[in-house]
C-alpha cells in the first residue's frame, strides 16, 4: 500500500513535472510521483539523474563515484569561487548576502553551517537550528525527509553529489498510476494524500478529472495549466476543495506581481503584462498546449477586453517595449495573449489585460526546429532568463512590479509548492477556487520565490 499523506505530483514524467517533484524533495516533503504509465514513472526514478549529469559541463563534476555519498560531500565542500559566483544557488544555502562580497565571511558562515548540518534528534528540539537548516515543519516527525536535507545543501556546489542526492530522494518517492479516464484509479492515487499538483498536459484532457478527483477526495489540488481556456474552466469550478490553477509562470507569477503592486486594491483600468525572454526552448508539452489551444480556437486569436475574453482574427501588432535592464528596449508582440488574461481578471476588477511577448521568444516558439530546453546548472535549469515587467494603471497612476528570473519551467516548480505549502498551513486569503493573487499573501509569497522582485 501507499504512503498516504503525500504530495501527489500527477504528470511527473514531464518536463515540468520533474521540477515540481525535486523542489517537494528540496524542501523534505513527502511525495508521491502520479501519471498515465506505471512504467514510465518506475524507469524516471531509477533514470533521472543521468541526462542531467551528462548534460553539465565537464570541469564541474567530480572524479569519482564516491562523490554520490552524501556524508563525504558534506566534507568536500568548501566554499569554491564558481559558488561565490552564482547569487541563486548562495540564495538557495541561506547565507547572508553580506557574505557574498567577502570570501572569508562565506566561508566561515558555510563552516558554521557545516557545523550544524547534520541533523540528530537534538538539532529537532531547536526550532532555529531547523529553520537554518530550512526544514519544514512536517518534516521533523520524518526521519527520512530529515535525511534529504542534511544533503541537499553540501550538493549545491556538488554538481554530481547533487545529482546522486536527488537520485537518491527520486528512489523514496512513492508511485501512483492512473490515467485521467480512470475515475477510480485517480481516486486509489489520490485518497489520504495531503495535496495534488496537476503538471500533466494538455490541461484541455486533465484538469478536470484530476481536480474533481482531488476535490472527491478532499485534498487541495494546483495545477500548472497555461492554456487558457483549460483554465477559464477550472477557474469556474465549484470545487469545495481549496484549488489554485495556473500557478506557474504563465498565469501565477504575473497575478502575484500584479495582486503585489496594487497592494489590497481589487480595481485598476489597465495592466499590461511583458515577457521579456530573450530566447524560449519549449518543451514538447508546450509545443502540445499551443497546438489543442489553437484547435479549441478554430485558429482565432484572443484578448481579454471591455471586461471580458474576445475571440478575434486581427494580425498580431509589434511595438517597442522598454524592459528593465540589462534587456532594454526590445520589439514585443502587443497581443501574446497568455493565462494572466484570465488569472489576474478572475479577481482584479479591470476591463483590459495585456500580454506583451518579446518576438525574439515567439520565434523560437513557433520555430518547430527550436530544440527543447538543456540543463546548464545543478538546479537543472536551462540558460534562458527573463525578465515579467507588470504595469498597472488605475486613474491615470501607474504601478509596476517586476520579477527577474532564470528559467520559465524551473520557477514554475517553487511557484507550484510554495502555493501547496500554503493551502496545506492555512496562510490563505479565499476558499474554493482561486488564482494565486486571490488564494494568497501576493508579497509574502513572492518574497518567497527564488526571485528578484521590484514593486513601485
Ligand atoms: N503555466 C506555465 O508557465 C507552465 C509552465 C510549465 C509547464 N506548463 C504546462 O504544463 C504542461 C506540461 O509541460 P511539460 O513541459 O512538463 O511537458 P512534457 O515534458 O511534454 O510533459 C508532459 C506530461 O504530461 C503527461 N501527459 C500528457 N498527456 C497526458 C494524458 N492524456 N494523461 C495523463 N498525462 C498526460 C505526460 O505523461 P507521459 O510521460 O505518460 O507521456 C508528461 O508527464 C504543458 O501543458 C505546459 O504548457 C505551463
Amino acid at each position: 500500500m501507499n504512503p498516504v499523506n503525500t504530495v501527489v505530483v500527477y504528470g511527473a514524467t514531464g518536463h515540468t513535472g520533474r521540477f515540481v517533484v525535486e523542489e517537494l524533495l528540496r524542501r523534505a516533503i513527502p511525495t508521491t510521483i502520479a501519471g498515465r504509465n506505471p512504467s514510465t514513472l518506475t524507469a524516471l526514478t531509477r533514470q533521472v539523474a543521468l541526462p542531467r549529469r551528462t548534460a553539465l559541463p565537464d570541469q564541474l563534476a567530480l572524479p569519482d563515484q564516491a562523490a554520490m555519498d552524501g556524508t563525504q560531500a558534506w566534507d568536500r565542500a568548501a566554499i569554491t569561487p564558481a559558488a561565490v559566483d552564482d547569487p541563486r544557488t548562495l540564495d538557495r544555502v541561506a547565507i547572508a548576502p553580506a557574505a557574498v562580497d567577502d570570501p572569508g565571511a562565506l566561508d566561515r558562515a558555510f563552516a558554521r553551517e557545516w557545523d550544524r548540518a547534520a541533523i540528530t534528534p537534538a538539532a529537532v528540539d531547536d526550532p532555529r537550528a531547523l529553520d537554518r537548516a530550512a526544514i519544514a515543519p512536517a518534516a521533523v516527525d520524518d526521519p527520512r525527509a530529515l535525511d534529504q536535507v542534511a544533503i541537499v545543501p553540501a550538493a549545491v556546489d556538488d554538481r554530481r553529489a547533487l545529482d546522486g542526492a536527488f537520485a537518491r530522494q527520486w528512489d523514496r518517492v512513492a508511485i501512483a498510476s492512473a490515467a485521467v479516464d480512470d475515475p477510480g484509479a485517480l481516486d486509489r492515487a489520490f485518497a489520504g494524500q495531503a495535496a495534488v499538483i496537476n503538471c500533466a498536459g494538455p490541461f484541455a484532457l486533465t484538469a478536470i478529472p484530476v481536480l474533481e478527483a482531488a476535490a472527491r477526495n478532499g485534498v487541495p489540488y494546483v495545477d500548472v495549466a497555461a492554456e487558457l481556456e483549460a483554465n477559464v474552466t477550472t477557474l469556474g469550478h465549484p470545487s469545495a476543495s481549496r484549488a489554485v490553477p495556473a500557478c506557474a509562470f504563465f498565469g501565477g507569477l504575473a497575478d502575484l506581481l500584479a495582486a503585489a503592486a496594487l497592494d489590497g486594491d481589487t480595481k485598476a483600468d489597465r495592466i499590461e503584462v511583458a515577457y521579456g525572454l530573450p530566447s524560449w526552448h519549449p518543451t514538447p508539452g508546450t509545443r502540445v498546449a499551443g497546438e489543442v489551444s489553437h484547435e479549441r480556437r478554430g485558429g482565432r486569436r484572443v484578448r481579454f477586453t471591455d471586461g471580458q475574453l474576445r475571440y478575434h482574427q486581427d494580425a498580431p501588432v509589434h511595438l517597442d517595449w522598454t524592459f528593465p535592464e540589462p534587456l532594454g528596449r526590445r520589439r514585443v508582440i502587443a497581443e501574446f495573449s497568455m493565462a494572466d488574461i484570465v488569472t489576474i481578471p478572475s479577481h482584479i476588477d479591470v476591463s483590459e489585460v495585456r500580454s506583451l511577448m518579446t518576438v525574439d521568444a515567439a520565434a523560437d516558439l513557433a520555430d518547430p526546429n527550436t530544440p527543447a530546453p538543456v540543463a546548464v546548472d545543478a538546479l537543472g535549469r536551462s540558460e534562458q532568463t527573463f525578465v515579467v515587467d507588470v504595469r498597472v494603471h488605475t486613474g491615470g497612476v501607474e504601478r509596476r512590479a517586476i520579477a527577474r528570473g532564470q528559467d520559465i519551467y524551473a520557477i514554475s516548480a517553487p511557484l507550484a509548492v510554495e502555493a501547496v505549502q500554503r493551502l496545506l498551513d492555512g496562510r490563505t486569503r479565499s476558499t474554493g477556487v482561486a488564482s494565486a493573487g486571490a488564494m494568497f499573501d501576493a508579497a509574502d509569497f513572492l518574497n518567497a520565490l527564488p526571485l528578484e522582485v521590484e514593486v513601485h
